[in-house]
């Protein structure tokens, strides 16, 4: 049936976002057990247990509707952060923030910058609002913030840096950034994703700014998530720190109840459990570090990665590999999404889970069965 009614015309030309293949819907597909997902770039450790009593102890409350504004949440983040609680945002996911930084910024045709093989939602949402996308190249794999900087002129609205970025988990320094803060006009909002902070924030030259960067630039965003070294992507919550106007502004188009009532309550209580994040970060570089070493000796080249993710050029396609694996009940994720047909990005799990990833790997890649 084709329905008379139109679609903007711009949805026609937009490609949707692909999620990592869901454990159950592989179970479902191939009759598997014992599914294991590295596609996502979740926490294996799973979430705080104290931040879990929490979640049981709402419960109680589930009839009811959330406090619009998450107050407590954006209080404890205000605090944890040493900012003002008027410049802190909660959204529904980091993803939320980043949709409602392009609705509320975006006129039609106003420019926004991303690097090339950034993280695929700044280019699909700003897409959404009619900007013009200009796509930078990358040097090594990371964001060229030089050339970004220099490509930003008045009509550029937005400039978007996942940093560390994914899928190549490459990262840029303070300098750098700080540089690049430096270049952009004043009224360019210069959006910084630190999804991945915690697994890069011991990295010497990486960049602090919240306590550092913010103070010295209005047009500057920081967005970053639960979802990751919180282990709560399930619980859909992001945060943004910026000027308390820009805040303002983003806080008026977002939907009323917009992060749920568990999950308020439930953060509130993970930021308490430093130890957890701790043993997050720990776990991942760990497992980074096995994984990236055994892939290497496999023949197969692995970018450095400040995430919790690796980037894998594989020898045959992507595709390939994934399909190949997903039969053995591993979930990788192709990056045929970014025009990258010869790659993987494979999330650190488990000491266990890795160990399960890097023999399928040699099944798949050396002929076993
Ligand atoms: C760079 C980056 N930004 C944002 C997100 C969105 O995360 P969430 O919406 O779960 O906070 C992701 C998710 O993987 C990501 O990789």
């Amino acid at each position: 049936m084709t329905i008379p009614i139109q679609p903007r015309r711009i949805l026609r030309s937009l490609t949707p976002y692909i999620p990592g293949k869901a454990i159950a819907a592989v179970s479902r597909e191939l009759g598997l057990s014992g599914v294991i997902k590295l596609a996502s770039n979740e926490n294996p450790l799973g979430a705080s247990p104290k931040a879990m009593k929490a979640l049981r102890r709402a419960t109680a409350d589930y009839h009811l509707y959330p406090e619009s504004s998450s107050p407590e949440l954006r209080l404890a983040l205000a605090r944890f952060h040493k900012v003002d609680p008027d410049c802190v945002l909660v959204g529904n996911g980091s993803d939320e923030l980043i949709r409602l930084l392009c609705e509320a910024f975006i006129e039609p045709d106003d420019e926004v910058i991303v690097s090339q093989y950034a993280f695929l939602r700044f280019k699909q949402q700003a897409g959404l609002m009619g900007a013009k996308i200009i796509e930078v190249p990358m040097v090594d794999w990371t964001h060229d913030l030089r050339t970004m900087g220099m490509a930003a002129s008045l009509r550029t609205k937005i400039l978007f840096v996942a940093n560390p970025n994914n899928p190549t988990g490459t990262y840029n320094t303070e300098e750098e950034v700080s540089e690049l803060l430096k270049s952009v006009p004043a009224a360019t909002l210069v959006v910084l994703d630190e999804a991945y902070y915690h697994y890069a924030a011991d990295l010497p030259d990486f960049p602090q700014s919240v306590p550092r960067l913010l103070k010295r630039h209005p047009n500057l965003v920081v967005i970053r998530t639960f979802s990751k070294a919180y282990g709560l992507a399930g619980l859909r919550v992001g945060y943004a720190f910026a000027e308390a106007e820009l805040v303002g502004w983003l806080d008026r188009i977002r939907m009323p109840f917009n992060v749920n009532l568990p999950a308020q309550r439930v953060c509130v209580e993970a930021l308490k459990d430093a130890a957890f994040v701790k043993r997050s970060v720990a776990v991942v570089a760990k497992g980074r570090e096995t994984l990236a070493r055994a892939i290497r000796a496999m023949g197969m080249e692995v970018l450095d990665s400040a995430g919790n993710f690796l980037f894998v050029h594989t020898p045959v396609p992507g595709r390939q590999v994934y399909n190949d694996l997903l039969k053995r009940g591993v979930i990788v994720r192709p990056m045929d999404e970014y025009g990258l047909s010869k790659s993987v990005r494979i999330s650190v799990g488990t000491p266990a889970q890795n160990q399960r990833l890097l023999a399928g790997l040699r099944q798949v890649l050396g002929g076993g069965s």
